[in-house]
């Protein structure tokens, strides 16, 4: 891990007409870390990381990546500071096959031709590299497995070259095994230096893979605590804020 976080939320704020999703925000992640974010349902994890994906615009605070304060207007400018983002309800396209699925909208080209060949190669690599493994490339996601699926969403995601990859729920859906597989691939793209934060209600999950947790509460971030100081019953009475140590705060 590095000294300087590669990404800084402070303040962040985000209402939705009168509904305030985000009330004051911080967050950081270093270079090969695995960030934990977890909080109730509405607590505004997933508002938050749309912000960091440029989906959502902020109000007020402020997002620095590598020392630089930035703004993103759009998912493209987010992408541009190699920001990758995996969503809840996977974007794919389950009538395409899994190759053309990774590389959606950037197929590699013969001239104006798909080169369909480049791009199944291509594929097989980067399927291969993430040690995911899938019966062909020219399979229809359609037809794959929840996992399969999440896995490909996945690989697409870390295709971009991502220094930070966000992962919302990406294990909610998936059979044991398959979840075995996911999280399998997060340790290997943290361990190549990407920044990950993962949202999950698998509390046991983020025990496996994660160095640090940040909990949200009703818009906040109210604990930020490495994993090694923390087991499951703690972690529960903060993202419910039972505990003898977490009063009401007078708002
Ligand atoms: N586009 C939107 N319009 C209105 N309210 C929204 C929108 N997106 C999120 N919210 C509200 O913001 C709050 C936080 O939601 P969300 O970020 O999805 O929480 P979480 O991911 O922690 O379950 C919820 O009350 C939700 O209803
Ligand atoms: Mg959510």
């Amino acid at each position: 891990m590095g000294d300087q976080p590669l990404v800084t939320l402070k303040g962040i704020t985000k209402s939705f007409g009168a509904v305030q999703s985000l009330r004051g925000v911080d967050l950081t992640l270093a270079p090969g870390e695995v960030l934990g974010l977890v909080g109730d349902n509405g607590a505004g994890k997933s508002t938050l990381m749309k912000v960091l994906a440029g989906a959502v615009q902020h109000d007020a605070g402020q997002i620095t990546i590598d020392g630089r304060e930035v703004r993103f207007a759009s998912p493209a400018d987010a992408r541009r500071e190699r920001i990758g983002i995996v969503y809840q309800d996977l974007a794919l396209c389950d009538t395409l096959d899994v190759a053309s699925n990774l590389f959606l909208g950037r197929e590699p080209r013969k001239g104006p031709f798909i080169d369909r060949r480049a791009m199944h190669e291509k594929a097989a690599e980067t399927l291969s590299d993430l040690h995911v493994r899938v019966k062909s490339t020219y399979q229809e996601i359609g037809h794959l497995s929840g996992g399969q699926r999440q896995a490909v969403a996945i690989a697409r995601a870390v295709s971009f070259k991502p220094r930070v990859l966000i992962l919302d729920e990406p294990t909610a859906a998936l059979a044991v095994a398959e979840v075995r597989q996911v999280l399998a691939m997060i340790k290997d793209v943290a361990a190549q230096g990407v920044g990950v934060i993962l949202i999950t209600h698998r509390l046991q999950d983020l025990f496996e893979v994660c160095d640090r947790i940040t909990v949200m509460y009703e818009g906040r971030s109210v604990e930020d605590e490495p994993v090694s100081d923390l087991d499951i019953e703690r972690l529960v009475a903060m993202i419910t804020r039972s505990g003898s140590e977490h009063t009401e705060e007078v708002a």
